[in-house]
């Protein structure tokens, strides 16, 4: 499976570079890893990352769980949903370190499997589930912290293809995230969505969600 020109028509040339190269990397068998959060010794030690599912660790994903680790305030003692969970990173990190629940969503069957399999690896299934769905397809339950480490680029992936998903989007998802969130969303919640400049910005939360909300 590899890329081609239709699926990266909405792309300039600096980003078409960026999303070839991720796709290039994260061609990974399934592994397990030391996922080292801080230099302090917190580490999710023997963390699974499956074949066909983003690998947080060669990504700014790992900049984001460590966010999450140090602003703990977002979720400790409280709900919390992963939506395009992955392998579970951001959930498990935010249920190991004091959330009260955590359900873990993505439309992958990969990730979901490969998210539970951590939640089962870290001792987390009284607090943690993951479900399969599009976007909130799969939630019940409102939460007070809502985070969505989306595909940052806008395009559409091919069929099939798990890695090129968690790259590539179509603006919409993002539109149709922000405009159910606040169904999803308990009074004073915060929603976390990360995203990068050089996707520009259709992909960009900030530009998007003016005309969402
Ligand atoms: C950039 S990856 C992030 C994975 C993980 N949260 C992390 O930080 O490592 C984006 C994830 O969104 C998922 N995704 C893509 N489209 C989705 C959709 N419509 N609904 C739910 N998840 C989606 C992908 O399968 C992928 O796992």
């Amino acid at each position: 499976m590899s890329l081609n020109e239709s699926n990266l028509r909405q792309l300039n040339q600096a980003q078409r570079k960026q999303v070839l190269m991720q796709w290039e990397h994260q061609q990974h068998d399934s592994f397990r890893t030391d996922f080292q959060i801080t230099p302090y010794g917190d580490i999710l030690e023997g963390f699974f990352v499956n074949k066909g599912v983003w690998n947080p660790a060669i990504v700014t994903a790992r900049q984001h769980a460590a966010y999450l680790f140090y602003h703990n305030n977002l979720f400790m003692g409280k709900d919390a949903i992963d939506i395009g969970c992955g392998t579970g990173l951001m959930g498990v990190v935010m249920a190991k370190y004091g959330a009260q629940s955590v359900v873990m969503s993505d439309v992958s069957t990969l990730a979901v499997e490969n998210a539970r399999q951590n939640i089962r690896h870290f001792g987390l299934e009284n607090i943690a589930s993951a479900v399969e769905g599009d976007c909130f397809g799969g939630i019940e339950d409102q939460a007070d912290c809502i985070i969505f480490n989306q595909p940052y680029f806008a395009g559409d992936p091919p069929e099939g293809d798990t890695i090129s998903a968690s790259m590539l989007a179509p603006p919409e998802l993002i539109k149709r995230f922000l405009r159910e969130a606040p169904n999803y969303l308990k009074p004073k919640g915060t929603i976390v969505m990360p995203s990068f400049g050089l996707a520009g910005d259709p992909n960009n939360p900030a530009v998007v969600g003016k005309d969402s909300c």
